[in-house]
């Protein structure tokens, strides 16, 4: 009894000691910080309660009161860098790149072959992927891509009508969930989803297993952050095993039919097959797969969270809403139907959606990793292997960039004031060679899918949704908690 009674002392003592000086690493380097607590830093709140999002937001205020240009922070006893001013931002994202080209994202290659893509490389490997990929996106490809948004518009347009029909409430966050999977799995993978036909779709059913936030996936999250090291021993991987082997076999499939059946399609996989066939590259179905997975998780959440926030904004702004819809009518009605040029050409919808991921950064904040020791002022040198996190959502409520920030004002983005808005303040797609390769696509699927629905519907809240609208702590993205209705008239 006494042995373990010393031991217990002696083991509390030795980790009270470990903590008490990990604690102190920004002090001693002179750097503001907010007090950290045992065991999670400070980041306590976050795993437990007030969610990541809330609490990053709630750092950046906290650091920024205290005047500081950038703070040091604590995950468990790792070292946290948060920039706070629009200059600092700049040189991490931007003019020293060259430090900070990785996200820090830790995987075993073999054992997670999806995550082996553009968003986890570094270095080199991210740099020949990024090079390789960019032509994916270029405003021709767009264009090529149109058709097949449209296509799955019509699928949602049917869909609207059978609710309407039905006089059912629209689920806007499942609704919109259906139309970007169908969307991004037609061009990513292409295959035709069927998410709206059938709602146990297998496209639909994998990419809500890959993003809902199971309890492994909340213990991943604690663990990246304390120890990554802990990840890899414990081999928790971040994908299921048979999301893994869904999406590999699809691109198996596709790949092979369309090769041996001499069939060629205009999608981002058809754009892979070429890049690989004209550079006698021999790139694995694993990684082919690897890079369609990312652009249909990267692609998918992003643009339905987009839709959802924007459509429960309209609803509660009606005047904002009318305004918009005019502006698409006006526009159907000039082109004939809706077309690639008019949606480009559309300057209040442009102003509405800038507002949206204005209001709500989809990815609430991002992470650089500084690969090499870098000199932030003449007084302090970040350490190599620092993790660096970037409150978007800090940034974009800040009152001193965006006055009353807390109010839905497409005005922010009109001709006359976008141009004021201070460099570096305004990150949906963050910057920087490593920003949203995605953007054109992610923005021309938001704005199809708006069309469709304020073109036909006026759309109004559900008693049973309230405003402000409350943020899901557990999801890994910037999302509504529970399910968001909204009431439609027909035009
Ligand atoms: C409105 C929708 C979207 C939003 C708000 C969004 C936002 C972002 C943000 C904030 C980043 C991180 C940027 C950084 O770290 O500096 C990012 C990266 C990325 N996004 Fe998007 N995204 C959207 C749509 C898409 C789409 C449709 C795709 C693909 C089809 C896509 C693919 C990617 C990829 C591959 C990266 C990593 C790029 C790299 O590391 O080189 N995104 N996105």
């Amino acid at each position: 009894m006494e042995v373990l009674v010393i031991t217990l002392f002696i083991l509390i003592t030795l980790i009270y000691v470990y903590y008490k000086n990990s604690f102190q690493y920004w002090d001693k380097k002179g750097i503001t910080t907010v007090e950290p607590s045992f065991p999670f830093g400070n980041l306590g709140s976050a795993f437990f309660g007030k969610g990541f999002v809330l609490k990053f937001t709630s750092l950046y205020k906290e650091l920024k009161e205290e005047g500081a240009k950038y703070g040091g922070l604590y995950a468990g006893t790792t070292p946290i860098f948060l920039p706070i001013d629009p200059e600092i931002i700049k040189n991490i994202l931007c003019k020293d790149f060259q430090y900070f080209h990785s996200r820090g994202s830790s995987f075993d290659e073999k054992k997670e072959p999806l995550q082996a893509n553009l968003f986890n490389f570094e270095g080199k490997k991210w740099k020949e992927c990024r090079i390789k990929s960019t032509p994916t996106f270029s405003s021709g490809k767009m264009k090529m891509m149109f058709h097949t948004v449209l296509d799955c518009g019509k699928q949602l347009e049917e869909f609207l009508h059978s609710c309407h029909k039905q006089q059912k409430p629209l689920d806007i966050k499942e609704i919109m969930a259906c139309f970007t999977t169908d969307v991004i799995g037609s061009c990513a993978f292409g295959v035709e989803c069927d998410s709206f036909k059938n709602p146990k779709a297998q496209f639909r059913k994998y990419g809500r297993k890959a993003l809902t936030p199971s309890f492994k996936f909340q213990i991943r999250r604690i663990l990246t952050m304390i120890s990554p090291f802990l990840v890899k021993f414990l081999r928790i991987h971040f994908v299921e095993k048979d999301v893994v082997d869904f999406f590999i076999g699809v691109i198996r499939d596709v790949v092979n039919y369309r090769l041996t059946k001499n069939v060629t399609r205009n999608d981002f996989l058809q754009i892979l097959i070429d890049t690989e066939k004209e550079e006698n590259s021999t790139s694995t179905i694993e990684q082919l797969a690897a890079q369609a997975f990312v652009f249909f998780i990267a692609g998918f959440e992003t643009s339905s969270t987009v839709m959802t926030f924007a459509l429960y904004e309209l609803a509660h702004h009606q005047d904002i809403q009318d305004r918009l819809r005019k502006e698409i009518i006006e526009s159907i009605q000039k082109n004939g139907s809706l077309t690639y040029e008019g949606i480009h050409e559309m300057k209040y919808l442009d102003q509405v959606v800038n507002e949206t991921i204005r209001k709500y950064p989809t990815l609430h904040t991002f992470k650089r990793l500084c690969v090499e020791d870098y000199k932030l002022d003449n007084n302090h040198i970040l350490e190599k292997g620092t993790k660096i996190f970037i409150s978007i959502l800090g940034l974009h409520r800040d009152e001193e960039y965006f006055p009353n920030p807390d109010l839905f004002n497409p005005e922010r983005f009109s001709e006359e004031n976008k141009s004021k808005i201070l460099p570096y303040t305004y990150l949906p797609f963050g910057e920087g060679p490593r920003n949203c390769i995605g953007l054109r696509f992610g923005l021309m699927q938001t704005k199809v899918g708006l069309c469709i629905l304020l073109g036909n519907y006026k759309i109004f809240p559900h008693h049973s949704v309230k405003y402000p609208i409350e943020f899901d702590n557990k999801a890994a993205t910037l999302a509504g908690k529970g399910t968001i209705l909204l009431t439609t008239e027909k035009i």
